[in-house]
């Protein structure tokens, strides 16, 4: 079964950091991942490092102006009097306009998608709410989505249809608190497996805290990944974590998250 993991959390906790690893982790066992950058401010293309001439030219799905009037019957901006498909075409998006990073990770750079979930008939979200269904139909495909922080997502369509949703969270009552907010919505939109990730931990105290503190609004912590600063120098220089040295830690880390990942999977079949 394909897998589809949406990242969610906090602003700065390493939603990013996390999906890019993981995407790459994935990719390196031969498995067939496609990323989502989600994010409006995204950098997810240096996580599964896209090289940077690469990354310059990339055109938002969002920004495809032309790309989504023929797909819809409507131009964004215009006014939606003319005949509008509700089910725009998406099954070549990918083979158009994805780009390769690392391990064969490909990557779609959503960009904005302005407008709220639920009743919104708006031609971004129609196409964004397709692609999201109709992209993982293959065996062993897995679909990671490094969302936007915060919650406003979560009214959208482009959260619903996922199986997985990963909430990171760092050693801090904000983002718990943000955390078991986002595990709320998540449910009420359907997504029932929801799982927390510690990210940035420097003890095991930090971790023991944590853990209950979800524990007391349903959310298992599924991995705990260090702070190594090695991540935010790669992040600086704007390249791939898994391509600096010292970070052995973190990779075993998120190679655990992988194996709860899987159960998951597994029953889900
Ligand atoms: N385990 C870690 N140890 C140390 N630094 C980390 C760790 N994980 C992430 N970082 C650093 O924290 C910063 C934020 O990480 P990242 O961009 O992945 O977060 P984000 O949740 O995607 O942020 P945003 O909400 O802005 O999209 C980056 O500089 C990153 O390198
Ligand atoms: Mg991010």
């Amino acid at each position: 079964m394909a897998l589809k993991i949406a990242v969610s959390g906090k602003g700065g906790v390493g939603k990013t950091t996390v999906a890019g690893i993981l995407a790459r982790l994935y990719g390196r066992e031969g498995k067939e991942v496609l990323v989502l950058d989600a994010d409006p401010a995204s950098n997810l293309a240096s996580a599964i490092g896209v090289p940077k001439e690469i990354r310059e030219k990339i055109v938002p799905i969002s920004r495809m102006l032309d790309l989504i009037e023929e797909r819809t019957g409507v131009r964004p901006g215009s006014s939606y009097g003319g005949v509008f498909t509700i089910n725009p075409k998406v099954d070549d998006i990918t083979a158009k306009y994805a780009v390769e990073g690392k391990d064969g990770v490909k990557l779609l750079v959503l960009g904005t998608i302005n407008k709220g979930g639920g009743g919104c008939f708006c031609p971004e979200s129609a196409l964004l709410k397709n692609l999201i269904r109709h992209l993982v139909l293959q065996k062993n495909q897995y679909l990671i989505m490094d969302m936007e922080a915060g919650l406003e997502h979560l009214g959208r369509a482009s959260s619903r249809n996922m199986d997985v949703m990963l909430v990171v969270v760092e050693p801090g009552m904000r983002s718990l608190e943000t955390a078991c907010k986002i595990k709320e919505l998540a449910n009420q939109i359907g997504i029932q497996r929801i799982m927390a990730v510690l990210n940035k931990a420097s003890s095991r105290s930090e971790k023991d805290v944590v853990e209950e503190t979800l524990k007391k609004s349903g959310l298992p912590l599924a991995a705990t990944i260090p702070f190594n600063r090695m991540l935010i120098e790669a992040d600086l220089k704007g390249i791939s974590p898994l391509d600096v040295e010292g970070t052995e830690d973190v990779v075993s880390a998120v190679q655990e998250l992988k194996k709860e990942l899987e159960k998951e999977r597994a029953t889900s079949q």
